[in-house]
């Protein structure tokens, strides 16, 4: 049986030591929190750094037997990778800047040299414990390099991927610089999850403008394979929060915690007290001075709630060593003195401030005893806290202030939504959630709960394993067509036997790499010399079919020995002879579509236009990837309406529109051909859908080889042209 590998930073339990020895305690944050009841339930190793240095070995061996209990796996690092790895690349580098504090974040080659170690690190340490096909769940910012460690050293593995907070927009992305290596490392993954469809998108979009990869929907689509992206909003352990809160509520006052007791003397010590309650680690994504501002703001602006009511505010300390958080720490310890100064009074205090962690029962009974949850980060890729705060809600007497900047309000679209930085509009919604009726604001908590515990941290895990399982059967069967050994020999010996053979070759992505300039690609002398070779085996005829205008073929291959299909298979051409076209047509067609086409050359910054007899071509390969592509549907719609009963068609290729007389493909002309010069071994090979029509059309016997990952009716495949000419060389000899 295959088991799971998971793979984070941080583990779900972190050790420390005092002087009466080693501690385990609960990891904050909410991957850690969130992941750690799945963990528990399924016979899954969880590979992470315990937050410690140990001092010895001995001491490196207690840690790891502490942990073994936990099914936790620990990968030690020493200060100075601590340092450079997780202070630096991790959180000065990489979190302010996929939050979009661009100012924050730092660019170090030492920070880098050390991410890159790090990640080999917990790389290696999958590698040495996982079985094989073994399936690895990696997590989060800290391991971006991970998968594709893991892709070249063990393919054999299943790679999955969850990203926690969010994926920034391309703008932000190209600032940094290794941001190739970034995306690839994410890329080794089979599957890579998202919160929001926000974050996905993305990320699709970097991939496509920083590496130029084709994606389909949500598919990326690599040399040798397909990476699928898709979107799951982490969820949290429902049923746990909500059988807390039911027991912290039915507890008899006398025997509920201190804490809980105090809570319970302040909402009793004046008529109407009210608690607004805000729980984050202590950080700048996390909108904390913000928000202080705006309880300010609305303290003056209604001076009835004064002494009524109070934001009770939990911060937990967090990545202390990194100075923007340690400049947060004094700038809310200003904050918080300046609005308790102003307004406190010698029974009641504004802001009631912790810096510090509680356990989770304590937490809960905060949750169930405020009013009001105000949670108002400037960007969070979810937010757990929110969910939390609505699951231990269950008399559902409470109204979430949610930040649009977090993941969690694409979910929970019930809540009061405000943007964080605008400190009236929060203040606004405080005022609006303290005076809201008890009907709208139960019809509100319900309909989340209802949300939020359908989809709980166990399906939301389940969901990603099953995707990451369907993942790899998709895969596999492309993998199943990839030319293997035995067959490669079967179509050798085939071709070798055969009295009489035919090739059909493609010439772009089939013998030559994709040009900006569709000009530029002109063969090789290395392809002159396979061509030559294969034309001058005995009894072997070289067809090369290609959507190429006769022109260029003609000064290409002219005096060749090959036969040439050009256009589609408008014009076919012997050695020796003549161009030939297939079907005589008309022209006139082009003085409409032509102006259309300029309209869009005009509009699109680097596409152009190529005339060939039979068809107008409009190329986009050099233009912006993602107009291009919008161009190029807007350019469909707009063609296909004056087409209609003009005897022609359009056809989309890679990064090209093509308007052409219709009934004419590469799959007519090439069988048309095959008719007349009856063959025994037919091999045909292709990259494009319009090769399909060739694949669809050679007899059942043909050797058909598809150039890619993409589906296809081809029965093998090869990854790329390279591939194709060693391929071809190698039949040769
Ligand atoms: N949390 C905790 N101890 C505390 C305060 C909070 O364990 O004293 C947990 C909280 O219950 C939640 C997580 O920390 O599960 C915070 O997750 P969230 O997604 O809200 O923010 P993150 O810290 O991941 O940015
Ligand atoms: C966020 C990140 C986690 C991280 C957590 C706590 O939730 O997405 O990866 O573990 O914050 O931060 P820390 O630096 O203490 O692990």
């Amino acid at each position: 049986m295959t088991r799971l590998i998971i793979a984070s930073n941080r583990l779900p339990v972190v050790i420390d030591k005092d002087e009466n020895g080693m501690r385990v305690s609960p990891s904050a944050g909410g991957l850690a929190t969130g992941l750690k009841s799945y963990h528990k339930q399924n016979d899954s190793v969880w590979i992470g750094w315990p937050g410690i240095i140990p001092a010895s070995e001995n001491e490196e061996t207690e840690v790891t037997s502490l942990l073994e209990k936990e099914q936790c796996l620990p990968v030690f690092m020493n200060e100075e990778l601590i340092s450079n790895y997780y202070d630096g690349f991790s959180n000065a580098t990489l979190w302010p800047l996929f939050h979009y504090f661009t100012e924050f974040a730092k660019f170090s080659e030492t920070y880098w040299n050390a991410y890159k170690k790090v990640n080999e690190l917990f790389a290696e340490t999958i590698i040495q414990n996982a079985k094989e096909n073994d399936s690895v769940w990696v997590h989060d910012y800290q391991l971006l390099l991970v998968p594709n460690i893991l892709r070249q050293r063990r393919p054999d593995l299943k790679i999955g991927f969850f990203l926690h907070i969010p994926f920034p927009s391309y703008e932000i992305i190209r600032i940094l610089p290794w941001r190739e290596e970034i995306v690839e490392g994410i890329l080794g993954a089979d599957l890579i999850g998202f919160h929001t469809y926000d974050y996905a998108r993305h990320f699709i979009s970097s991939v496509k403008r920083l590496i130029g990869y084709e994606v389909e929907f949500n598919q990326i689509k690599l040399e040798n394979r397909q990476v699928y992206v898709d979107v799951f909003p982490m969820g949290i352990d429902y049923k746990k929060f909500e059988k807390i809160a039911l027991e912290v509520q039915s507890k008899p006052i006398q025997e509920r915690s201190k804490e809980h007791q105090d809570i319970d003397r302040f909402l009793m010590s004046a008529p109407g007290r009210k608690l607004i309650l805000s729980i984050d680690r202590l950080d700048y994504t996390k909108g904390i001075p913000h928000r202080l501002k705006a309880f300010r703001y609305f303290l003056k602006a209604h001076p009835e709630y004064k002494e009524i009511v109070s934001l009770i505010m939990l911060t937990v300390p967090s990545r202390t060593d990194v100075e923007q958080y340690q400049n947060l720490k004094n700038e809310v310890d200003v904050l918080v003195g300046n609005i308790n100064g102003e307004f406190g009074t010698l029974n009641w205090n504004p802001v009631i401030y912790f810096y510090r962690s509680m356990p989770l029962e304590n937490l809960v009974e905060l949750y169930s005893s405020a009013e009001v949850a105000l949670l108002t980060p400037l960007r969070d890729g979810m937010n757990l806290v929110a969910k939390e705060y609505i699951a231990s809600k269950v008399q559902q007497k409470g109204v979430l202030i949610l930040s649009e900047m977090a993941g969690a309000s694409k979910e929970l679209g019930e809540a009061l939504t405000v943007n964080p930085s605008n400190i009236h509009d929060t203040a606004d919604a405080i005022f609006q959630a303290l005076t809201m009726s008890d009907e709208e604001r139960t019809k509100a908590m319900r309909a989340m709960q209802k949300r939020i515990k359908r989809y709980d941290v166990q399906k939301w895990a389940e969901d990603f394993m099953e995707t990451l399982a369907e993942t790899i059967e998709k895969q596999s069967a492309y993998h199943a067509r990839k030319i293997s050994p035995t067959i490669k020999n079967t179509i050798y010996n085939d071709f070798k036997k055969a009295k009489s053979k035919m090739l059909f070759l493609d010439y772009d992505g089939t013998l030559q790499r994709f040009f900006d300039n569709p000009q530029a690609a002109t063969p090789d002398k290395a392809l002159y010399d396979l061509l030559d070779k294969l034309s001058k085996k005995k009894n072997n005829r070289v067809v090369l079919v290609s959507g190429r205008d006769r022109e260029t073929f003609d000064r290409w291959f002219g005096s060749k020995s090959y036969t040439l299909i050009a256009e589609h298979g408008a014009w076919i051409k012997e050695p020796g002879q003549g161009w030939k076209e297939r079907k005589p047509v008309h022209s006139e067609w082009k003085e409409i579509i032509l102006p259309v086409l300029e309209s869009y050359v005009d509009r699109t910054p680097g596409s152009l236009i190529e005339e060939k007899t039979y068809s107008l071509v409009w190329h986009y390969r050099k233009a912006d990837i993602e107009l291009g592509a919008l161009r190029a549907l807007e350019l469909v719609h707009d063609v296909s309406t004056l087409i209609i009963n003009q005897d022609l068609e359009i056809m989309e290729g890679k990064k090209v529109v093509e308007v052409k007389v219709s009934g004419i493909n590469k799959g007519n002309a090439s069988s048309e051909f095959l008719h007349s010069h009856q063959t025994e071994f037919i091999l045909a090979i292709g990259d494009d859908w319009t090769d399909e029509f060739l694949f669809r059309e050679l007899p059942e016997s043909a050797h058909t080889i598809k150039v890619g990952s993409e589906n296809s009716v081809a029965k093998y495949s090869l990854n790329n042209y390279q591939e194709v000419r060693s391929f071809l060389n190698e039949m040769c000899n």
